[in-house]
């Protein structure tokens, strides 16, 4: 069970200082949010400064591109220094070339789908996915609500994961907060991102430990 938390919640007049607090705080990955203003209406970074965040952090960066044509820039962005780097099937006009680039760069390649993009178009890409990121925001903003209708999400593609037989991580994004990441983790997730839910509060450490004896005890019940 991975904690990413989302920067775009972070302060970016002190990032370093920020990224320094939730290595400290016991996070797995940084989840880096990648936005085009057109593939979401917003617009927020770019490889360049995932380069400098790379700089900053030990930390895996879990790199989320919400932007069009992605397969033009996973060369930009692999070089910045990703770990992890996920396009979107809505996104990609070739998903399967963009999952092989980014294989082909030694790094680990995950498929995202919107809240309203049905599962089944992942199945013809189980094969080759290291991670699929189940979306439980409309992307483009932190900071907004949960989609309940997500959690039914989560656990088909948990077992469309079952039966493809590989480790694929199951990611999900968008409004998790230490108040839902239990039934998040119920419905067969295994890497939450978080902006807010841990930006948002005063002790990021006291943040991530809350949201891991939240998941920890799913573990337990199982
Ligand atoms: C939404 C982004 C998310 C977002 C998460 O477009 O992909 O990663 O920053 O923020 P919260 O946890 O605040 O919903
Ligand atoms: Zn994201």
């Amino acid at each position: 069970m991975k904690i990413s938390p989302s920067i775009l919640s972070a302060d970016f007049t002190c990032l370093g200082k920020e990224l320094k607090a939730i290595e400290e705080a016991g996070a797995d990955y940084v989840h880096v949010d990648v936005m085009d203003g057109r593939f979401v209406p917003n617009i927020t970074i770019g490889p360049f400064v995932v380069e400098a965040i790379k700089r900053a952090t030990a930390l895996p960066l879990d790199v989320h591109l919400m932007i069009d044509e992605p397969e033009k820039y996973v060369e930009d962005f692999a070089r910045a220094g990703s770990s992890i780097i996920t396009v979107h099937v809505e996104a990609a006009r070739h998903l399967h070339k963009a999952v092989q680039m980014i294989k082909d760069k030694g790094l680990k390649a995950g498929v995202s789908i919107n809240p309203a993009t049905p599962v089944n178009t992942l199945e013809d890409i189980m094969e080759d996915a290291d991670l699929i990121l189940i979306m439980s925001v409309n992307p483009g903003f932190s900071g907004q609500g949960f989609i309940p209708s997500s959690l039914k999400k989560i656990e088909a593609v948990r077992r469309m994961i079952g039966e493809a037989g590989r480790p694929i991580e199951l990611e999900v994004d968008g409004g998790i907060k230490i108040n839902n990441i239990k039934e998040v983790a119920l419905a067969g997730a295994d890497v939450f991102v978080s902006g807010s839910g841990i930006f948002g509060t005063g002790d990021y450490k006291k943040t991530i430990a809350a949201m891991r004896k939240e998941i920890g005890s799913v573990k337990a019940e199982v």
